[in-house]
């Protein structure tokens, strides 16, 4: 156990809880597509070293990127899946070796919606209205209830899965645009039934899934949003407060707040400064007695220490900034002065 030195207080070498899944610190790694499967949709190498050096890293909590619950819910035929039971073998070995280095790790499983631009398949949304008319982009069918249905039940296979190969948490990806987002936003969603119109008909959908998930699946759950789609008439941060409320009174232990992804152009484009969606995280937090997760942006330790500090979010992710430093949290114990993460094998370059 590590302590600081000196007078420099952190607090992002603080252990903490999601769920009853204790963290040792409070960065996690975003998840973030590396396109580097094949249409097999297996872990490769690739995936072993990436993800094990930020586990080298001793970041918190490693989340791996979009993993398709199904072959026409991937982004791409590069994406990496989890529909079927060959896929675990390798998705275990991933668990293994970020275990063995001391990070916990999650696996964020997805669905893409109108968003896939697999080769093959005609994507499914909400409703028959194409993300782009510009290739790859599709015009995708609208699903009907009874495939509404299925798709939870893969949501619910994929998580059982990700629990097999040893996953500590799973992360539901309700953000971005992607299926179970484009069900919130009334712009990607006409649907005239159950699962659309009203702001609680378009929730349904992901209220439902994750308490599949809850119910049946021993794991901590993570929803990652988007809180706001940056257009006049579209979701915004109201509607995640609804949606975080109705998601924590059915269990899920975190929000993970980001924003945008669900239209080609927006209406109100955020200036991309550092921090620039925290304070979505901020008013979600204060409206759920969860962990929130903030992102965007964030690139400096300095950053973190103040979103903790502020009590913006409970939770820091870092995306962009891992992929160029995976050695981020010794940077920051060398500039708050923490001892906790002395590798003796990297002390000199300290
Ligand atoms: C290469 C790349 C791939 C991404 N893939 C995913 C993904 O699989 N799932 C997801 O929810 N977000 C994904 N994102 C978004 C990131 O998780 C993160 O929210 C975004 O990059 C903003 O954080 P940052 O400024 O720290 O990078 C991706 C971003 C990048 C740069």
């Amino acid at each position: 156990m590590g302590h600081l030195k000196g007078e420099l207080m952190s607090q992002i070498f603080n252990k903490a809880n999601i769920g009853d899944l204790q963290l040792d610190n409070k960065i996690i790694m975003a998840p973030m597509c590396m396109y580097k499967s094949d249409n097999s949709g297996k872990v490769k190498d690739f995936h072993k070293y990436h993800y094990t050096a930020r586990a080298l890293g001793k970041i918190g909590l490693i989340i791996v990127e979009a993993t398709a619950i199904e072959s026409r819910g991937r982004i791409s035929n590069n994406d990496l899946g989890l529909w079927n039971n060959e896929q675990i073998k390798g998705h275990k070995k991933l668990v293994e070796l970020s275990h063995k280095f001391g990070s916990k790790i999650a696996l964020q499983i997805a669905h893409a919606g109108r968003k896939s631009t697999v080769k093959e398949t005609t994507p499914i949304a909400p409703s028959k209205i194409a993300f782009s008319k510009n290739e790859p982009f599709k015009t995708p069918k609208e699903i009907s209830q009874k495939m509404i249905e299925k798709i939870k039940r893969k949501f619910l296979k994929t998580a059982l899965r990700a629990k097999k190969a040893g996953y500590d948490a799973i992360e539901l990806h309700a953000a971005h645009g992607y299926l179970l987002c484009e069900f919130l936003s009334p712009i990607s969603n006409k649907r005239d039934d159950i699962y659309g119109g009203s702001l609680e008909n378009r929730c349904a959908f992901v209220l439902e899934t994750a308490q599949l998930l809850k119910k049946e699946v021993d794991l901590p759950l993570i929803v990652r949003i988007s809180a706001d789609e940056w257009m006049d008439n579209g979701w915004n941060i109201n509607d995640s407060i609804y949606l975080s409320k109705e998601l924590e009174k059915i269990g899920v232990d975190a929000i993970h707040v980001s924003a945008g992804g669900n239209q080609e152009t927006v209406e109100q484009m955020p200036k991309l400064e550092p921090l620039y969606q925290c304070d979505y995280a901020k008013q979600i937090k204060e409206a759920v007695n969860i962990p929130v997760i903030a992102v965007g942006l964030i690139t400096t330790p300095k950053e973190c220490e103040e979103i903790l500090d502020k009590k913006i979010a409970d939770f820091i992710a870092l995306g962009r900034e891992l992929l160029r430093e995976p050695n981020f949290m010794f940077n920051a114990a060398k500039q708050f002065k923490y001892d906790g993460y002395d590798n003796p094998s990297y002390l000199r370059a300290y």
